[in-house]
């Protein structure tokens, strides 16, 4: 079953269709990128998706007892405010040291919990999000725009953090992303937002549609070159979008490949 399932969602905001007659969905392990100009209405997918928001039109249905950690876009703190990691960590629900300590360890923020919240550097900041959401033990990774203001090695970094956790966590990661070459790389599949979706489909269906030249330019396509050649396997997944390229199988990598086991996440 999916963990979650979105049919013909439609949002209103204050008068102004942010999304129209969106099909979704995601199933366990999967990693799905959702790209977009901005106001294309990602943000607004992904509060749809988790419950955030209430569609005017459509259904979002999720699995029963779905966990979701979220990571919202740029999470405004008040710098005046007197609050360290661990005790960010412990709002809104109370946690226990070692649930919060194993929670930044795994985010990749270990050690980091009695700096104040203030004082950290954007990509610290945003692994402690991260490590809040972690707590949450969930099926599910949401992630909106997590890697704005890190530069390209720290951006590197928090994605290969994400891509650790899905591993070892088995949950699946949906995200919205800027960053082509990431998206190119790291995605099972990705949703070109435009309002509605224009194109969706694995990386390279994507990124060769006219859509989403038409958003983007075809600038993207020395970065789908080079992701062709490191990482050199096939990607279907047996979604509804026609494979007129060529598959070169060094290794599976499909929907029906064992994905890792989630591990009893008790020690976060
Ligand atoms: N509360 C609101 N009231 C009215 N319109 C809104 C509201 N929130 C968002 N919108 C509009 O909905 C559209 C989609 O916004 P959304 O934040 O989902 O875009 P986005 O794709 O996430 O953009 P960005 O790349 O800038 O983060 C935009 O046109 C935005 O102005
Ligand atoms: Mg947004």
């Amino acid at each position: 079953m999916n963990l979650i399932e979105a049919k013909n969602l439609t949002v209103t905001l204050g008068g102004h269709v942010a999304l129209r007659d969106v099909d979704f969905q995601i199933s366990q392990g999967e990693i799905v990128t959702v790209v977009g100009p901005n106001g294309s209405g990602k943000t607004t997918l992904l509060r749809a998706l988790i419950g955030a928001i209430r569609p005017s039109g459509g259904s979002v249905r999720h699995q029963p007892g779905l966990t979701i950690g979220y990571v919202p876009q740029g999470l405004a703190i008040d710098p005046t405010l007197p609050l360290t990691v661990a005790r960010f960590l412990n709002l809104p629900r109370r946690r226990s040291a070692k649930a919060a300590a194993a929670a930044l360890a795994r985010a990749g923020a270990a050690g980091l919990d009695q700096r104040p919240l203030t004082a950290l550097s954007g990509g610290q900041f945003q692994r402690v999000l991260l490590a809040r959401a972690l707590l949450e033990k969930p099926q599910i990774l949401v992630l909106d725009e997590p890697t704005t203001g890190l530069d390209q090695p720290g951006s590197a970094a928090f994605y290969h953090q994400i891509e650790e956790i899905r591993q070892s966590l088995g949950c699946a990661v949906l995200m919205v992303s800027h960053e082509l070459h990431v998206v190119m790389s790291a995605s099972d599949r990705v949703i070109c937002l435009n309002g509605h979706v224009c194109c969706h489909g694995t990386p390279d269906v994507v990124a060769s549609a006219p859509e989403y030249r038409a958003l983007f330019g075809t600038g993207t396509r020395g970065a789908l070159a080079l992701y062709r050649h490191d990482h050199d396997h096939g990607h279907d997944h047996g979604h509804d979008h026609n494979h007129a390229h060529e598959h070169h199988h060094d290794h599976e990598h499909s929907e029906n490949a064992p994905r890792p086991e989630r591990e009893s996440a008790d020690d976060i």
